[in-house]
């Protein structure tokens, strides 16, 4: 299938995304084989999460029981939507296997680049995030939640982020910004740099001490990660493990293009509606099926383009055999796209009254994941 042109950078996604092509252009490995905890977790099964760098490490540090960080972050603009599921499902699974979690709320990243203000984004970071990531399992447990404008209370740990973000630029040449980045502005650039530092942070003495640190990022990141990495690999003060990292596809949008919290029509919300889903499901939704009945019993639907079985696929129907017959009978022609859609909207409408009752008593432990040092 021929692919229209597609531009993936970490601040624009557009076209078509050949995931293959990224791959060969930014130079990272498809995901080797896993052990069984991670083949019962959907998205890696369905190599959803489907590339990595340097993952070996971490799975050595699981088989060997030691000690390892996942360490990701957010940008606190909009509302929270199926797509950011991604990575808040990423987090309550590594945080089972026993890592300590770093999540950095981007708030310093998103004042630079997209003229966000501070307040406004605290309130977004935990109305939209932190109750969201709660509901779907995260534990205060193991669990450093902070903001990049306000990296801790202590202010060891603290003098010591700050002095790594800025000292990181010692060994950083402008040339290698803009062979990674293209187009960069000095906001960028402080972005980038700090971004380094709340990936290679944890590996201070004032945090956990050298450790293997995983990166779970869409792969519009991946350009941040090859700075973070050569940068920090240069960087004489303290040696660092070098960073691990996996990349996963975007949650399409519901007309296609990737999910986005600045399109209204794009995504479903944890906070939607019943209704609104249904609506939404049935007005937006790219579907892969023909133009008449006629001809989709002749020749069946395109799962493949279709973003209700995406979201089956992603996120809604964990069941492989029941998956399987979706498929099967989508592509057959056996099964409509009116009939596609309402399996999704029931599957969506049951898991959000079960998310929306947990995220009301999320409300509680709100505070034990904000300000400990
Ligand atoms: N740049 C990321 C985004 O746009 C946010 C981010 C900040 C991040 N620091 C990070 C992601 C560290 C991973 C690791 O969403």
């Amino acid at each position: 299938m021929e692919k229209e042109s597609f531009k993936v950078t970490p601040w624009e996604v557009k076209g078509d995304v050949d995931y293959e092509k990224l791959v060969r252009e930014f130079g990272v490995k498809p995901m080797p084989n896993l052990p069984e905890v991670f083949n019962k977790n959907v998205l890696f099964r369905r190599h959803i999460v489907y590339a990595q760098r340097d993952f070996d490490r971490i799975l050595d540090a699981i088989k060997n029981k030691k000690k390892f960080v996942m360490m990701t972050g957010l940008m606190p603009s909009g509302k929270f939507h199926i797509g950011h599921m991604l990575v808040a499902q990423q987090m309550a699974f590594y945080q089972k296997l026993g890592a300590k979690l770093y999540i950095a709320v981007a708030d310093l990243e998103a004042y630079n680049t997209r003229n966000k203000d501070f307040e406004e984004m605290k309130k977004v970071a935990v109305d939209q995030y932190l109750l969201n990531y709660i509901a779907l399992g995260l534990s205060p447990k193991n669990c450093d939640f902070y903001f990049q404008s306000r990296r801790s209370d202590n202010a060891e740990k603290s003098n010591a982020y700050y002095r790594l973000a800025t000292s990181l630029s010692r060994y950083a040449t402008f040339n290698e910004f803009s062979a990674v980045y293209g187009e960069i502005s000095p906001g960028k650039m402080a972005s980038s740099l700090l971004q380094a530092a709340d990936m290679f942070h944890p590996q201070l003495s004032e945090f956990e001490g050298k450790i293997p640190v995983v990166v779970p990022v869409g792969i519009d990141q991946d350009p941040h990660l090859r700075i973070a990495r050569d940068i920090g690999g240069r960087y004489k003060d303290s040696k660092f493990i070098q960073l691990s990292s996996t990349y996963h596809i975007f949650m399409p949008g519901l007309k296609g293009g990737k999910m986005s919290s600045s399109n209204e029509s794009s995504f479903i919300a944890m906070t939607d509606s019943p209704k609104e889903v249904e609506m939404k499901i049935k007005k937006y939704a790219f579907s892969g099926g023909r133009d008449t009945i006629e001809e989709h019993r002749k020749h069946g639907g395109v799962p493949e383009k279709d973003v209700s079985y995406q979201y089956l696929r992603m996120f809604f129907e964990p069941d492989d055999e029941k998956l399987k017959k979706i498929y099967d009978d989508y592509s057959s022609g056996k099964m409509l796209t009116s009939e596609l859609k309402q399996i999704l909207i029931e599957k969506i409408n049951a898991f959000l009254k079960e998310h929306q009752r947990k995220r009301k008593l999320a409300e509680k432990e709100v505070g034990k994941f904000l300000l400990k040092s």
